[in-house]
């Protein structure tokens, strides 16, 4: 009997709803808050908001787009957390109310389990996935760790940032550059054009597998500063070859430490996930990182590294065949380890 999973996403600022039957996708729809953007971040009690306005459409409409029912469905998985308390509520009363009316069970989804579950949503018949074990390296704007992923449930973070994420330093820079929020993609479009060897700017120096962003953050703020004081147009000219070079130290930071996680845990393949995952230096990084090594890259479609309840769903029904189903009075949680 094949397994129809509604998926919800509704950690951070995407409303997102997804059907899934048996791994392959059906329907992913997600909507964006543009609320946020001239305050140059996501304001919590916005998004929750705006999650409470977009909720039913969005899930109608990923229902309508798979041609199910909601009494069709097997099981609704939700993102439980990590995220933002206010825009997690949303998500998971609304799981949990339609999963009453339906008489159908909820499955709890980890967010960042769902982003490295991403690589086994299958979009054809057919289509290749992953096989464990694996390491994965989730970039997002609030995580970068390299995970070794043993099985759908086993996974073991074995090297995480002390301090801000990969995402964070793209943002971070991209703002003091002036450049609109989220400034990732920003960067990315800008580096495109620029050198990539312009400017130099410092990297960690700590032990093992951990990551630290913040003194490149620091350094690329020291270079703006002592460069605007002699030529205010500063930025304005070199914009591509800072964004270049900010662009190329971060992968750089990335992958040194993936590097010596990749000659320690010897995986088969390497996967990228989260919203950094959409790089487009990043993902060539990672090719070429892979192909010097022999080992196989899986980067996936764009739509899956940025926020999705695709994700959510394939998760969630990992979980639900299982028979790991939610117990109904368990409440989201803002922050968790994998
Ligand atoms: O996983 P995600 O959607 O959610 C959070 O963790 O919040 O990741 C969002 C992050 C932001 O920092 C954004 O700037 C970054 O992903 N991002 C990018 C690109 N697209 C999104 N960073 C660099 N290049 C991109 N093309």
């Amino acid at each position: 009997m094949s397994v129809t999973i509604l998926g919800i996403e509704s950690s951070c600022d995407d409303t997102s709803a997804a059907v899934l039957t048996d791994g392959l996708l059906r329907s992913n729809v997600i909507s964006s808050q543009s609320v946020h953007e001239s305050y140059g971040g996501v304001v919590p009690e916005l998004a929750s908001r705006a999650h409470q306005q977009n909720i039913l459409p969005t899930v109608s409409e990923a229902l309508r787009q798979a041609g199910v029912q909601a009494s069709d469905l097997n099981a609704i998985a939700f993102t439980r957390g990590p995220g933002l308390l206010g825009s997690l509520l949303v998500g998971t009363s609304f799981a949990k109310g339609l999963a009453i009316a339906e008489g159908i069970p909820t499955v709890d989804v980890n967010h960042l389990h769902a982003h490295i579950l991403s690589h086994f949503i299958r979009t054809e018949e057919g289509q290749e996935v992953p096989e464990f074990p694996f390491m994965c390296l989730l970039i997002s704007g609030g995580n970068s760790q390299i995970v070794y992923v043993k099985s759908p449930s086993e996974m073991e973070i074995v090297g995480r940032t002390i301090d801000d994420a990969a995402g964070e330093a793209f943002d971070k820079c991209a703002k003091v550059m002036g450049l609109p929020y989220p400034g990732g993609p920003h960067i990315d479009r800008l580096a495109a054009e620029g050198d990539p060897k312009a400017f130099r700017f410092s990297r960690p120096h700590i032990p093992g597998l951990d990551y630290s962003f913040s003194g490149l953050k620091t350094s690329f703020l020291y270079t703006l500063r002592d460069n605007l004081k002699a030529d205010p147009g500063f930025i304005e000219k070199h914009k591509a070859d800072l964004a270049a070079s900010l662009q190329a130290t971060i992968i750089r930071i990335l992958l040194d430490k993936l590097a010596l996680a990749v000659e320690r845990y010897r995986p088969d393949s390497v996967a990228i996930g989260g919203g950094v995952s959409a790089n487009s230096g990043v993902r060539r990084a990672i090719a070429d990182f892979c192909r010097e090594r022999g080992i196989r890259a899986w980067i996936p479609p764009r739509s899956f590294t940025t926020d999705n309840a695709a994700m959510v769903a394939m998760a969630g029904y990992f979980k639900y065949m299982k028979g790991e189903y939610c117990d109904l009075s368990l409440p989201p949680f803002a922050r968790v380890e994998i």
